[in-house]
């Protein structure tokens, strides 16, 4: 009888759809309003209740490690290919087989066992002061290190994963020496010693201490979206131009927002039922928006904002290679003294 009365009670405090569906824990970086209504559609078509702790990357790997066998997380989210790679080899992805995910997600947006996925893509731009520079003059990532660009070009430390994932797909394609000239170069045509985001560098442009800058393009989006304090005037980013660089070679850089499911899943079909959501159509306009990105299925428009920078190749690279090269990319820097 009394356990009776407990059920009923259990049912009073939660839907019984989601009761009866269970739940699904979400442990994010990403911290977007747009994503609210990701979460609550998923709820409402599913069932399933989503728990979610959203927090820095490295404090969430951190967490996961620290927690072993006992963690809750079913579902790590984060950005970068080369983070992704990362937090693989600690362990903390298992590999899972999707014919939904496989289908719609490109296979080199993905891990070749299912470990993480790519759920919208960034392209890592050349963005330029239009008073100072000539577009034609900085149409590939070589360019930058040519020395007519002396004292123009501001990037981030090397040390930062964007800097790394874009020096391995220069290892990629191009091998380490020429890699290493183009790391002597680039640092070479520094106009001021790395610091600060990729808004800092749009910044630069704006304050004109930068005439050149690398960026990720959600970045420049955003401030198109009037949502970057200091980059929301219009004379700002009127002044600012966009290059997809690589369009006659290997295509601009790209990285991945991504995530997979945790080693020990308490809830492992939850957790791939939300990866899948996460590749339909709806989702994917959400989840894109919610950091001005490009879905990675075909036929979904993206923002306005992103949509106003233009058409481009995308460098097809399998992004596993970033992972596997950012060890190497680092020596590199490392080698030519980029801080
Ligand atoms: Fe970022």
């Amino acid at each position: 009888m009394r356990v009776l009365v407990a059920a009923a009670a259990a049912v009073i405090a939660f839907p019984l759809a989601a009761q009866a569906a269970g739940e699904v824990n979400i442990y994010s970086s990403r911290h977007y309003d747009t994503d609210e209504r990701l979460y609550s559609d998923f709820e409402e078509a599913t069932g399933i209740t989503v728990n979610r702790i959203e927090d820095k990357a490295n404090v969430l790997i951190e967490r996961i490690k620290a927690e072993g066998e006992n963690s809750p997380a079913d579902i790590l989210l984060t950005v970068d290919a080369g983070r992704l790679y990362q937090a693989d080899q600690d362990g903390l992805f298992q590999p899972l087989s999707s014919d939904e995910l496989e289908d719609r997600i490109p296979e080199n947006l993905r891990h070749p066992d299912g470990h993480w996925f790519g759920f919208s893509t960034r392209a890592r731009a050349i963005f330029y002061d239009k008073a100072k520079v000539d577009p034609a003059d900085i149409q590939t990532y070589a360019s930058l290190a040519d020395p007519k660009l002396k004292g123009m070009v501001c990037t981030r430390t090397s040390s930062n994963i964007y800097m790394l994932s874009l020096m391995a797909a220069v290892l990629e394609h191009k091998g380490e020496e020429d890699a290493k000239a183009w790391a002597e170069g680039l640092w070479a045509n520094r106009a001021r010693d790395p610091e600060g985001g990729d808004t800092d560098q749009l910044r630069a442009i704006a304050s004109g201490q930068c005439a050149i800058a690398v960026a990720n393009t959600y970045y420049f989006a955003r401030a198109l979206s009037k949502d970057v304090r200091d980059l929301a005037n219009p004379d700002d980013t009127d002044r600012i131009g966009v290059v997809f660089p690589d369009q006659d070679g290997n295509g601009t850089h790209v990285n991945i927002s991504g995530g997979g499911v945790v080693a020990n899943a308490p809830n492992r079909d939850n957790a791939i039922a939300f990866l899948e959501y996460l590749a339909t159509d709806a989702a994917q306009k959400y989840f894109a928006d919610g950091n001005n990105e490009y879905p990675v299925v075909d036929d979904i428009e993206a923002s306005s904002a992103v949509e106003s920078l233009g058409e481009f190749e995308a460098d097809d690279l399998p992004l596993v290679k970033l992972g596997e090269n950012q060890a190497a990319a680092q020596k590199v820097y490392n080698e030519v003294g980029y801080q």
